[in-house]
């Protein structure tokens, strides 16, 4: 990313003056999915894609908006925020702002460029991305920097559910603020307790592999999820003091299930319970470095996605598959919402090349096109970039 290139780009849109740079990560989940609007845990890291923002106050209460990747610019005032399918992108920063004003923090009119390279629609968190951008900026330039992280979390995830209206649960947000460095976060998707994991995994490399499936259908889907778990969970909640299906463990489960009659919601549950087992199995085998444990749950965590969550897909299948039959690759898995998007492998470093020329081409031979491969590192959170 050349950022004097962009600030002089900056410079053309809004004229000569100060600028200021922030970056804010996308994000993979390493495990733990569908499960953080079930109270379980999750481990998810940020990574070193994301998005850069350029930012300058105005004296009034004008936010111009402009993206060096949609030539769509938007200019709106602060007083006047609401959702408008016309202005795309930008809904999401405006949505951030909506709810930055709503909690009474500082907010004055800014002139804002964005520029992306987490690939959009591919289930790693764009828009996560760009509202913490948008928050982090807010909370430098009018709050000097003192809004906690967590309402800055809190408040980007409500613009996703009430502004935006995709039912999301805390994990992208949280995962793109809270992100460090070589290190996962174990987060209590309930409690909101968290600890940073070290990403221990020695002579292994994390690949993020693209199917190019852009993932649709995903918010309807995902909704329709939500409430499928919130039907076990009113059901199961005559029989056991609950809140959420992650309280239930395991051996729990096998008692309760006689209660879901309906074998689709059955199914729904049981992958959530045994998902949030895996979490903590996953955070065991990550802090004492045994990969192939980590590997191995991650393929349970495929299959269990695939046949009783049922929001893999062909896509997602194929590259998975094809990536497990790669002697390098120890266990692989999809990541995030899905219905398209993103899977991880867990691959031995030497053998990485080979394995994204042979999974791209049996992928691409299946499946009709390219899918995409990306071995980034594990980054720090949103931040002002000095
Ligand atoms: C999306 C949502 C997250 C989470 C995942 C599935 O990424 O934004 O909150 O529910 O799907 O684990």
């Amino acid at each position: 990313m050349d950022i004097s290139k962009s600030i002089e780009e900056f410079y053309k849109l809004y004229g000569r003056g100060e600028v200021r740079t922030f970056f804010s990560p996308g994000r993979v989940n390493l495990i733990g999915e569908h499960i953080d609007y079930n109270g379980g845990y999750v481990l998810p890291c940020a990574i070193e894609l994301g998005t850069y923002g350029w930012v300058r106050k105005r004296n009034d209460n004008k936010i111009r908006l402009a993206s060096k990747n949609i030539g769509l610019r938007v200019e709106v005032d602060i007083d006047d925020l609401k959702y408008e399918k016309e202005h795309s992108w930008a809904n999401y920063p405006k949505g951030v702002l909506y709810f930055m004003k709503e909690e009474g923090y500082g907010l004055q009119g800014m002139d804002i460029l964005v520029w992306g390279n987490i690939p959009y629609g591919a289930g790693l968190s764009s828009s996560a991305s760009l509202e913490l951008l948008i928050a982090e900026m807010v909370n430098n330039l009018f709050n000097h920097g003192n809004i906690p992280k967590m309402d800055l979390v809190k408040l980007s995830q409500r613009a996703e559910n009430d502004f935006i209206g995709v039912k999301c649960g805390i994990m992208d947000q949280f995962a793109i603020a809270m992100g460090k460095e070589n290190q996962a976060v174990l987060l209590n998707s309930h409690s909101l307790d968290f600890k940073h994991v070290n990403m221990n995994i020695g002579n292994y490399k994390m690949v993020i592999m693209n199917t190019n499936k852009r993932r649709e259908l995903s918010d309807s889907k995902y909704n329709e999820r939500r409430r499928e778990c919130e039907k076990a969970l009113n059901i199961l909640k005559v029989h056991k003091n609950i809140d959420n299906l992650c309280q239930i463990t395991t051996g729990e489960f096998e008692q309760l299930e006689k209660y879901l009659e309906e074998d689709l919601i059955k199914n729904r549950a049981r992958h959530v319970v045994h998902e949030n087992q895996r979490v903590l199995k996953a955070c065991e085998a990550l802090e004492s470095g045994d990969i192939h444990q980590l590997g191995q749950l991650f393929i349970q965590s495929h299959n269990s996605l695939r046949d009783l969550y049922e929001v893999t897909g062909i896509e997602l299948d194929t590259i998975v598959e094809t990536a497990l039959d790669q002697k390098s690759c120890i266990g692989a898995r999809m990541t995030g919402a899905g219905f398209g998007g993103c899977a991880i492998a867990l691959v031995e470093s030497e053998g990485v090349e080979d394995f994204i020329d042979n999974v791209g081409s049996i992928y691409n031979e299946k499946i009709g096109y390219k899918p995409e491969f990306y071995t980034v590192g594990i980054g720090n959170g949103t931040r002002e970039l000095l």
